[in-house]
């Protein structure tokens, strides 16, 4: 079914996930198993429109929980993730409606929402995480399902604890579940964050825009994401300065107003499309695209003899010969993003020369390598060291995507691979990638989603 089209079935074109939907469970229990199937060999080449990121509208859907009333969000990618915050916002008591026509969603917030967010859905996506600031800090209490560990190694929660623990909540975990409570208003602190940890500086954000006083976050998360979140809370009536940098400044208010926000463009996906033009010796032109928010990127790829050049909402990238290799090292924003690394590693592995990846943020992230192994590449690790060793090129084969990056470097490996690669478990590319496959397919690509 459905060769050639990236979008999920028409089952999840309804406003809700229904019972039993095969996309919700990720694969059928028996039968056919959904792959993207890629003939490699094309060429990458046209245009392509980059939507709102991910990481920033699940946490934009979260921080509308802080206002009674309608918020509006524009530019709201149709992938799974989505609709899961969604359908665990509707589960805390809220009206939502996505239009995709139009690509925006409307959440309406009742006076005061249920406070629990139960496994079923927290384990489907890890930044159910970001609703336990906002619900403690409206409704006095959240229960939200602990998320334990994924594909990409395990994902703490101490500075989020420690954090709202400062702030005045009392933090226990009981029979899997973290229950933060409260028994006045939150009271401003200073907050000192070990590691600028994202999901952490999102959830203090989000409870102490109504707590009472003043709070510094030091060492604050800066990625273009925590701007976006602070930019909508702004507009809510959060007082907030220091946006940008790693010093947070809330005063907090009493109350906040709904609003309407329009998503910050997905900086991944657009490097994924710029790591594709390069791997396949391409040209693209990507819109919606912030050259600004992905400097080191860019200029790995300039090194790796990439050319880019601005146009009027993105930017263009193309190559004419084999990619040189370039060494990457992640971190924090604005360092390299960790979401961007199994895409050079794929880059790498067909570069002309060698090259060192360092990954600092998630220790299991290097599993994809194996995949790629499979496909031909010669890659090392050692801890936290990948050395890539270029090769002419890599060969077809079945390989499996652990989760959403590993799936995207996948697929772009399997472009300049020799015969087919089958990539399995596709639905970790959907929840990240809106029309990812039909994007491709415009490109040049010849890639299909099939049940094999
Ligand atoms: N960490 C702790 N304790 C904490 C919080 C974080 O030890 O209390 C550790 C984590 O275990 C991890 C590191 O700090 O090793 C970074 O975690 P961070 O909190 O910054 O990341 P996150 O909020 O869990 C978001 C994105 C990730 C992205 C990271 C880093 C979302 C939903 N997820 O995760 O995106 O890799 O920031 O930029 O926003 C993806 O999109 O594929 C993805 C994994």
């Amino acid at each position: 079914m459905r060769a050639g089209s990236g979008r999920p079935p028409a089952a999840w074109a309804a406003d809700r996930v229904p019972a039993g939907n095969r996309w919700a469970a990720g694969r059928p229990i028996l039968g056919a198993v959904e792959a993207f199937r890629i003939v490699g060999g094309a060429r990458l080449a046209g245009e392509v429109r980059v939507t709102g990121a991910k990481n920033s509208v699940l946490k934009l859907m979260a921080a509308s929980l802080l206002a009674e009333g309608t918020s509006v969000l524009h530019e709201v990618p149709d992938i799974l993730d989505v609709e899961y915050m969604a359908e665990l916002l509707r589960r805390l008591g809220c009206d939502v409606v996505r239009d995709r026509a139009t690509r925006s969603v409307s959440i309406t917030v009742p006076e005061v929402p249920h406070h629990k967010a139960d496994y079923d859905l927290v384990r489907k996506l890890r930044a159910s995480i970001n609703v336990l600031g906002p619900l403690l800090a409206r409704c006095g209490e959240a229960d939200v399902a602990l998320p334990g560990g994924d594909n990409i190694g395990s994902r703490g929660l101490d500075m989020h604890i420690a954090g709202l623990e400062r702030l005045g909540a009392t933090v226990r975990s009981e029979h899997g579940f973290l229950i933060a409570t409260r028994d006045e208003r939150l009271h401003g602190a200073t907050v000192w964050l070990d590691f600028p940890s994202v999901g952490a500086t999102e959830n203090l954000l989000m409870a102490s825009v109504l707590a009472k006083g003043t709070t510094v976050i030091d060492n604050a998360a800066r990625e273009p994401e925590i701007v976006d979140i602070c930019t909508m809370l702004q507009k809510m009536g959060g007082q907030i300065e220091g946006v940008g940098t790693s010093t947070l400044v809330i005063e907090g208010v009493e109350a906040l107003s709904p609003t309407e926000h329009t998503t910050v463009p997905d900086r991944l996906v657009v490097g994924t499309w710029a790591v594709g033009a390069v791997m396949t010796r391409g040209d693209i032109t990507i819109h919606n695209a912030v050259a600004a928010h992905l400097e080191i990127a860019l200029d790995k790829l300039v090194r790796a003899g990439a050319i880019v050049d601005e146009v009027p909402d993105g930017f263009r990238v193309a190559c004419h010969d084999r990619p040189r290799a370039v060494d990457v090292v992640t971190l924090p924003y604005p360092g390299f993003p960790t979401d961007l690394q199994p895409q050079f590693i794929a880059l790498n592995s067909i570069a002309h020369g060698s090259a060192m990846v360092t990954e600092n943020l998630f220790e299991a992230r290097f599993r994809f390598v194996n995949e790629m192994v499979r496909l031909g590449a010669d890659v090392r690790t050692d801890g936290h060291h990948a050395m890539v060793r270029g090769r002419q090129s890599l060969s077809g084969a079945p390989v499996e995507a652990a989760d959403i990056r590993a799936g995207a470097g996948l697929v772009l490996a399997g472009l300049v691979a020799e015969g087919c690669t089958t990539v399995y478990e596709p639905h970790h590319v959907d929840r990240g990638y809106d029309g990812f496959i039909d994007d491709l397919v415009r490109l040049g690509a010849d890639v299909s989603r099939v049940d094999v």
